[in-house]
């Protein structure tokens, strides 16, 4: 298992180039599987959850290549099957549900996996695919879900849920009739999905709002596309800037779509300003405290959520962070106290207490955006950080120790 060595209290400077978007590139992947042309698909990232994804087409039936960040997908023979073993470790496979049963009537895809930050259910997926005449056995671990044909409903989500959204787009594309989704989640990666099917001849109106409207079409057929960059990624890139008291400049950054997390930044005493093609950043003087709630898009992201944290550790005065969409999100707490910071935890809320500074020492990663906390961290400690259990980082940010050496970062991989 491979560690991350971080000299940290070196000052970045220069470029970093913001990679595809996971979280949208995953569902577009997996609606490789409804189209009867050739997709080809561009700015993919090379991660951990994208090659599982691929593996998962290839099981399902798609003949697919994968270089220099661009995809090629061609559907054949589908089947319904989604192994135990590639579920096991990657949540958004449960995004195979809803084109499976759309195209072939059936789908056995094993439950979920994932980062461990709380029980994640899928039961608002299985809801919506139930009003569309889909029923569904669980059995042996595995969802099993059939039906005649899907058929255009009215859905209504409790909550925004992004997966939910997203199966239910790509199942109602090809369903007969028409779908309604209220309470849809508008978080970008939904839009970028909702662009994507229509660009493969889907009629779906209103993403990026919370009422989605679909007219099934009878089939779909291939198209050229081009994944959105990463708006946790750049965020993540954002803060570092800040944290080590550097300047950095932030290209192909998907500006609007962080606008909760710039307004926090500001809030905090960073300058970021949008130039033409980049976005640079800035520390502006002494950091301050903030308070944050997490919320669905176009709220705070809970996948921002820990980096701000590490941010807050080292400002002046105090601030807190109430995590409103997972239960179980503050693994990163303990391992940030372990190089320094002051943190209490009362229920889902993070009272932070700036400390002068932190001090490196080894910690262990937990999830993906823990992780990220935890390099962001290193960059500002004073000494060697060394981060175990990095596996999580490569299911989420495409060559992180590569980008941040070339902007002066003291980082670099070891085998543990
Ligand atoms: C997606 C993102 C993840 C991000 C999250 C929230 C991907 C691959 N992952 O995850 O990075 O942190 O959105 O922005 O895009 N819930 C239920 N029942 C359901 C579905 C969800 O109770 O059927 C709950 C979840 O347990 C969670 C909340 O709703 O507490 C949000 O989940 P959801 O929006 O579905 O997130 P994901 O799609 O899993």
């Amino acid at each position: 298992m491979d560690k991350l060595i971080i000299e940290g209290g070196v000052p970045l400077h220069g470029e970093i180039r913001v990679s595809g978007a996971k979280n949208a590139a995953l569902p577009i992947l997996l609606a490789c599987i409804l189209p009867e042309g050739p997709i080809n698909l561009s700015r993919v990232p090379r991660l951990r959850d994208i090659h599982t994804t691929l593996k998962l087409l290839n099981i399902l039936g798609c003949e697919t290549t994968f270089e220099d960040n661009k995809v090629k997908s061609v559907a054949g023979d589908i089947q319904t099957e989604a192994p135990y073993d590639l579920v096991k470790t990657m949540r958004a496979s449960v995004l195979c549900l809803g084109p499976l049963l759309a195209l072939k009537g059936e789908a056995k895809v094993a439950l979920p996996g994932g980062c461990a930050i709380g029980a994640r259910p899928v039961d608002l997926h299985l809801r919506a695919f139930e009003k569309m005449g889909a029923t569904f056995d669980l059995d042996s671990g595995y969802i099993h879900g059939k039906c005649k044909k899907l058929k255009g409903a009215e859905i209504h989500f409790d909550f925004p849920t992004v997966g939910g959204t997203e199966n239910v787009l790509m199942a109602a594309a090809i369903a007969d009739g028409d779908t309604v989704i209220e309470n849809a989640a508008r978080e970008p990666e939904v839009e970028d999905l909702a662009n994507f099917l229509n660009a493969c001849g889907a009629k779906i109106s209103g993403q990026g709002t919370s009422i989605i409207k679909i007219e099934g079409v009878t089939s779909l057929k291939g198209c050229n596309y081009t994944v959105m960059p990463d708006r946790i990624e750049a965020g993540t890139y954002l803060v570092a800037a800040a944290m080590t008291d550097s300047e950095l400049e932030i290209l192909d950054c998907p500006f609007q779509e962080l606008d909760a997390v710039v307004y926090k930044l500001r809030e905090m005493g960073v300058w970021v300003h949008e130039d033409n093609d980049r976005v640079i950043v800035r520390r502006h003087g002494q950091l301050k405290g903030v308070d944050i709630t997490t919320q669905p898009f176009p709220g705070f992201p809970t996948d921002m959520q820990a980096q701000l944290m590490t941010l807050m550790c080292i400002a002046n005065g105090a601030g807190t962070i109430e995590e409103k969409i997972f239960e179980n999100r503050f693994m990163h707490v303990q391992e940030l106290v372990r190089l320094g910071a002051n943190i209490k935890l009362k229920g889902r809320t993070a009272m932070i207490r700036g400390v002068e500074k932190l001090t490196g020492a080894p910690v262990m990663a937990s999830d993906l955006r823990a992780s990220a906390s935890l390099v962001v961290a290193g960059l500002a400690a004073e000494g060697r950080t060394e981060i175990q259990r990095i596996y999580h980082l490569d299911r989420g940010y495409e060559q992180l120790e590569k980008k941040l050496s070339a902007v002066g970062a003291r980082i670099w991989r070891e085998k543990e």
